[in-house]
């Protein structure tokens, strides 16, 4: 899920929130944001899916270009990021 404002899209939570759900089935919780922060969103994305009977096996938050502007976080993720999240 990617980050908007700090939080997860307020648009798409309701439709995750209603369509996803697990029987305790694994995941990993990912966002993505664009290198100023993620803030809230990776709680809020954790929280959505243990209410849905998700278990988190993992977490992590992703930098990529912003939507906003290629100029902010340019190229990544990059090889080095691709390693990391490895
Ligand atoms: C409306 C909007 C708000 C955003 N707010 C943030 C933010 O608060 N922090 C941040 O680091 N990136 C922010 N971003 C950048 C996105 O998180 C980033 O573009 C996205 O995670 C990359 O995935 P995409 O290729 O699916 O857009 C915002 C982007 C949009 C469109």
């Amino acid at each position: 899920m990617p980050t908007y404002a700090g939080k997860l899209p307020n648009k798409i939570m309701p439709f995750i929130r209603e369509h996803v759900h697990g029987s305790q089935t694994n995941v990993l919780a990912i966002v993505t944001f664009g290198n100023r922060n993620f803030d809230h969103a990776l709680a809020e994305l954790c929280f959505l899916l243990s209410e849905n009977h998700f278990c988190i096996k993992g977490a992590a938050a992703l930098v990529c270009e912003h939507a906003f502007s290629q100029k902010i976080a340019t190229g990544h993720p990059d090889t080095k990021d691709f390693k990391q999240i490895a």
